[in-house]
């Protein structure tokens, strides 16, 4: 096929071109949108450095040659190599904050961000949170997400992967933490010291027939963010069996397991999980506060 280069020369004709190849390619949406058209605006506007709200002003301006360039190769790329758009653009929205990312760490989408702008409210109630640990960071997205919500908190991001610790790391720099946001090294909870008012993880939780059967979108995520055993729970059983243990009185886990939560409430028919409902979508995320887990642990 002849590249359109020369025949698309406007913001307009890219949105539509873009929209155009989305709709007739089987996308798989996961990322962070939805749709076709907002998968095109993100990739078009977003490519240019435009926002993405009230620019209709540029919309008949035209692109230099490198930008149509840059624009048509991401169209390409998320077209047949099945690229999610944020790693083509190596930024992903979170809790209306902004993250860098490629393929060292999964896409952020997780619902805790609602939880986490709800301040952890009803459940934190009047407690004061002084330590935040978010197990499985990833990005950071959460444990930074956290600390723009709790700006007195100190928090620690820990992950078993170097590589998305250092993407971690670039993240507390882009949001200008660095002086309470410390990245760890850890294996589930081996090297992490001290105890929390809140431990909040998205582990991985894709069971061993889920993994098999994703969309090509997410075969350029590390599968060490996604799998998780047989039933999905490998490091969900490690996070259950040790945070009592660096849990400060009265703090709070929470846990996202996704599509695994059936096998998870299978595999522990008396403890006291209470399984939260988003206002924004997303489900299997458990939280449980540390006297409950205290006592169901002395009682097994
Ligand atoms: C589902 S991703 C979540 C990333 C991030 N929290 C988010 O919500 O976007 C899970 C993360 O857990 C990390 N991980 C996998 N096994 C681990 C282990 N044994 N200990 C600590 N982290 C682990 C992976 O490297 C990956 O970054």
């Amino acid at each position: 096929m002849t590249s359109p280069i020369d025949d698309l020369l406007s913001v307009r004709d890219y949105l539509r071109f873009a929209s155009s190849q989305f709709a007739a390619s089987p996308l798989f949406f996961g990322h962070g949108t939805d749709n076709v058209w907002d998968e095109a605006v993100q990739l078009v506007m977003r490519s240019l450095h435009l926002p993405l709200e009230n620019n209709t002003v540029f919309l008949d301006a035209r692109l230099t040659r490198q930008e149509r360039e840059l624009i048509l190769d991401r169209v390409r790329r998320r077209v047949d190599e099945r690229v999610p758009l944020a790693y083509l653009l190596g930024e992903a929205w979170f809790m209306g904050m902004p993250f860098h990312v490629d393929e060292r760490v999964l896409v952020p989408r997780s619902p805790i961000g609602e939880l986490i702008e709800n301040g952890f409210q009803p459940w934190l109630a009047d407690k004061s949170v002084d330590r935040i640990l978010d197990l499985c960071t990833g990005s950071g997205c959460i444990g930074i997400g956290a600390a723009s919500v709790f700006p007195e908190a100190e928090v620690y991001l820990s992950d078993i992967s170097a590589e998305a610790l250092e993407v971690a790391e670039s993240n507390i720099d882009l949001h200008d933490v660095r002086g309470r946001v410390h990245a760890v090294q850890s294996d589930v909870f081996e090297s992490i010291e001290g105890r929390y008012d809140v431990i909040v993880s998205n582990p991985p939780y894709v069971d061993a027939e889920d993994l098999s059967s994703m969309p090509d979108e997410y075969r350029h995520e590390p599968e060490l963010g996604l799998a998780a055993g047989k039933d999905g729970l490998d490091i969900a059983h490690r996070i259950i069996a040790g945070a009592a243990d660096h849990l400060n009185p009265g703090g709070l886990l929470i846990v996202e397991v996704g599509n695994s939560w059936v096998a998870l409430d299978d595999a522990y028919p008396d403890l006291p999980l209470t399984w939260l409902e988003f206002d924004n979508g997303g489900d299997g995320v458990f939280l449980i506060a540390e006297p409950d887990l205290r006592q169901w642990q002395a009682s097994n």
